[in-house]
């Protein structure tokens, strides 16, 4: 993938700042109020109840907060925090150690939970509903099915594509959360948050400069404030005014809406080679250079959410807005 400052991916570079960014508590969350509202009644039930909460899936596009909301229920049933991701679990041994490993009620975290291999969610069924693992031992003949107790625990998934879930997975989850695109002023919120957690002044105009940039994505709008607080550091006189967010956001190529340059590359490629679509997703991936899976998780939803793209059966196509947004004419 090439390097995007949008991209809604997270990076391995700044995590350990990232997590000092992160809320730790359900009162500290800014935005996804539905969802919030919802886990708070779950956790507060599940607590005088003296039980573990149910399993929760958070599903929506990538760097709305999923993990972020894992460690909140964790800290909130004042338990501990497992983490791990679909990919990273490729034999069923490895989810056994990683479940047997577990304390009585403890959150496991599992990200990108549609990408867990089939045989590893075989496992995963009796373990949420029954807390308990079936393992084989031995081989041929002498093979026997041996049930082990697991201590109760929540399962907390997380995926950008609940459609690719298994139903029985699916089936298996008390709660499910969808996350939405935050609004403008959630997002001014939070990167004002952010900037005093950096100690950095900033302007109210510069944070809604930021929030309408950021594509409704508190970890694009996090890290859009750093680079902007790198301008305002060496071009400016530190503080982060209106002025200074926009000429940096120009220089990274942040278009008013928060679209950049490859959702620019995306929206003319189907203009100009493909008369505006509708073109299948794979050629368009092959036209920009892109993963389709990318396309799919990362840059497509929010260019569907704001109008610019359609889906069709026959493929993807640009809408109206996308010639004017380019000051271009539209065709016939
Ligand atoms: N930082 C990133 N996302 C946040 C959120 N939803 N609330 C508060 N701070 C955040």
């Amino acid at each position: 993938m090439e390097d995007r400052i949008l991209s809604g991916e997270q990076v391995g570079d700044d995590s350990s700042v990232e997590y000092s960014l992160r809320p730790q508590r359900l009162s500290q969350y800014i935005g996804q109020e539905k969802v919030k509202r919802n886990l708070e009644v779950f956790i507060e039930a599940a607590r005088m109840r003296n039980e573990p909460l149910d399993h929760v899936l958070l599903y929506g596009p990538p760097g709305l907060g999923k993990t972020t909301l894992s460690a909140i229920i964790a800290n909130e049933m004042e338990v501990n925090l497992r983490t791990t991701s679909g990919p990273a679990i490729e034999r069923p041994g490895d989810l056994a150690a990683i479940l047997t490993a577990l304390e009585p009620g403890d959150v496991l975290f599992i990200d990108e939970i549609h990408r867990l291999p089939r045989s590893v969610e075989e496992v995963l069924y009796p373990a949420m509903e029954d807390y308990c693992l079936d393992i084989v031992i031995g081989k041929g003949e002498t093979a026997r099915s041996v049930r082990l107790d697991l201590p109760p625990f929540t399962l907390v998934g997380a995926t950008t594509r609940a459609g690719l879930l298994t139903a029985p997975l699916r089936d298996r989850f008390g709660v499910l959360s969808r996350l939405e695109y935050y609004l403008e002023d959630e997002l001014q919120t939070i990167v004002m948050r952010t900037a005093d957690i950096f100690e950095v002044e900033m302007e109210d105009s510069a944070a809604v400069e930021l929030a309408r940039r950021s594509r409704g994505t508190p970890r694009i709008a996090n890290r859009l404030l750093k680079r902007v607080r790198d301008f305002a550091q060496v071009k400016g006189d530190g503080v982060i005014s209106q002025s200074l967010a926009s000429q940096a956001l120009e220089m990274m190529q942040v278009d008013p809406l928060g679209l950049d340059h490859i959702d620019h590359k995306l929206l003319l490629a189907i203009i100009e080679k493909f008369r505006g679509g509708p073109v299948g997703l794979d050629t368009i991936a092959a036209t920009i250079g892109e993963e389709s899976h990318t396309i799919e998780d990362v840059y497509e939803p929010y260019l569907l959410q704001i109008g610019f793209l359609q889906r069709t059966p026959r493929g993807r196509m640009v809408t109206h807005q996308v010639y004017h947004h380019f000051d271009m004419e539209v065709p016939e």
